[in-house]
């Protein structure tokens, strides 16, 4: 909204969240209060705040004077009911969608921009027409499109200013064009997609199921390089020579996280049972395993690392976001490797240039993850600086490809670790050069272990 908002000074754009806190952070002077931290974004809200962005809770007043609704809500994975553990929860796009029927006023183009499963404009167009008798006088209408938002966190204003293509899906002309006009004002016109609204439905759980199958392949093809002896730099450079392939988004790593490719991938999957195509929604669900299977081979690594006992030694986690520029956490798979590690004895320290101690405490108590616990080994700790990090540190495990990470003094704070001493390169970002001649172990991943001068 920020982006649309700076590229069409004409438009009035508000942002409408029942959640009264967040709209006082969205508000707030402090800019760093701002709910999300993403490059570029709080020169974009400063810019434009107060002059045609707007902020609010005030459902009735904004939604009575749009003429055009995104609704840009969580759709999680479910995790109880009917399709639990696979399809989306759609309780908040449904609560929009209430919303909007109440309250809007003559025309009201909708549009859905919140990754859904395949038909939920069906749900959504039920939504606004039968719950509400004023429908029958004609005094409202709807126009329903979907317009799926393809962004990374991290790379959000970049992705949405310079956009590899805008697709819009529906029906009704009328609509579609009024839509594709906001776009145009800086996007190209020959990257506005027109399709129907369920291929467009269907385009972004596809673009995201085979981004994540993509990570899935380069990951089972790391715990093919160890054993082996080849490198998986090397392979993913071979292989993304090769047009056909192309060179992005081939770094190993620890498993992918974020809010939406597990998620995707498990709609995806019900969608399939849902049809029938066991064999088609088994093909993606390996996906999800092998993701699975990659953060656990990890942690079991590092255990074993310590001759099967990691109690009472002091882990470090450098980086907890599910990838660099972003303060997310959601799925990162740093989770499951700190719950693992834990589980198993070991003290973590955990350090993060963007996630906040708040955070950590919501993830881990949430799941009363520590009131089973009644030793004093298996906790977990936030720091804020790196010598901290090291001081004593048995391990230090590279969770999050921070640049702030590949500038490490290691001649500096390698002295500060115990002996032996270990670093666990989860995201292939450290350079054995940086670590020869200093007394120390190196891990990395889709190369194994590292012998160092
Ligand atoms: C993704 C899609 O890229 C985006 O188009 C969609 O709109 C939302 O989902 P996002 O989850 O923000 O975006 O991040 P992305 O950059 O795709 O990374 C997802 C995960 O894959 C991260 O955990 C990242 O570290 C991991 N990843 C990515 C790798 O492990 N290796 C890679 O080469 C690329």
């Amino acid at each position: 909204m920020s982006v649309i908002a700076n590229n069409c000074p004409e438009i009035i754009v508000t942002l409408l969240d029942t959640d009264q806190e967040k709209i006082i952070n969205w508000n707030s002077s402090d800019l760093k209060k701002l709910p999300v931290f993403e490059p570029g974004l709080s020169e974009l809200v400063q810019k434009n705040r107060n002059k045609n962005l707007f902020f609010t809770t005030d459902a009735e007043s904004s939604i009575s004077k749009a003429d055009i609704v995104f609704i840009s809500v969580n759709t999680p994975t479910k995790i109880k009911g009917l399709g639990a553990g696979y399809a989306s929860d759609l309780k908040w796009v449904e609560n929009s969608a209430r919303m909007v029927s109440k309250f809007a006023k003559g025309h009201t183009i909708v549009v859905e921009k919140s990754t859904v499963p395949v038909r939920t404009a069906e749900l959504i167009k039920e939504i606004l027409i039968n719950s509400n008798p004023e429908i029958e006088n004609d005094s409202k209408t709807f126009s329903v499109l979907s317009s799926p938002e393809f962004l990374a966190e991290g790379t959000a204003i970049k992705d949405l200013e310079n956009p590899d293509r805008v697709l819009i899906g529906g029906e009704d002309k009328e609509a579609i064009d009024q839509l594709s006009l906001i776009y145009q004002k800086w996007i190209p016109k020959e990257k506005i997609f027109v399709t129907n609204l369920w291929s467009s439905e269907l385009s972004k759980l596809t673009a995201n199921a085979f981004l994540a199958q993509r990570i899935s392949s380069i990951n089972a093809i790391s715990s093919l390089c160890e054993p082996t002896g080849a490198d998986i730099q090397e392979v993913a450079k071979a292989i993304g020579a090769d047009q056909r392939i192309g060179r992005k988004f081939l770094n190993a790593g620890p498993g992918f996280g974020g809010s939406c490719f597990q998620k995707d991938l498990l709609n995806m999957i019900y969608l399939c049972r849902y049809y029938g195509l066991e064999e088609v929604a088994d093909y993606w669900e390996q996906v999800v395993i092998l993701n699975d299977w990659q953060k656990k081979r990890i942690s079991k690594l590092i255990i074993e690392t310590f001759f099967g006992t990691v109690t009472s030694k002091k882990c470090t986690l450098l980086g907890f976001a599910f990838k660099s520029n972003t303060n997310d956490t959601r799925e990162s798979p740093a989770i499951t490797i700190a719950k693992e590690l834990m589980e198993n004895g070991a003290n973590l320290y955990i350090h993060d240039p963007q996630v906040s101690k708040s955070q950590l405490e919501n993830i881990f108590d949430e799941e009363k993850f520590f009131s089973q616990r009644n030793n004093s080994d298996g906790n977990w700790a936030y720091i804020d600086n790196l010598d901290e990090a090291f001081n004593n540190a048995d391990a230090i495990i590279i969770m999050t490809e921070w640049s702030e990470y590949l500038k490490i003094d290691w001649e500096k704070f390698s002295k500060l670790m115990r002996r032996p001493a270990w670093i666990f390169d989860t995201r292939g970002i450290i350079s054995e050069d940086d670590l020869n001649g200093k007394n120390l172990n190196f891990w990395q991943v889709g190369r194994g272990f590292i012998s160092l001068k």
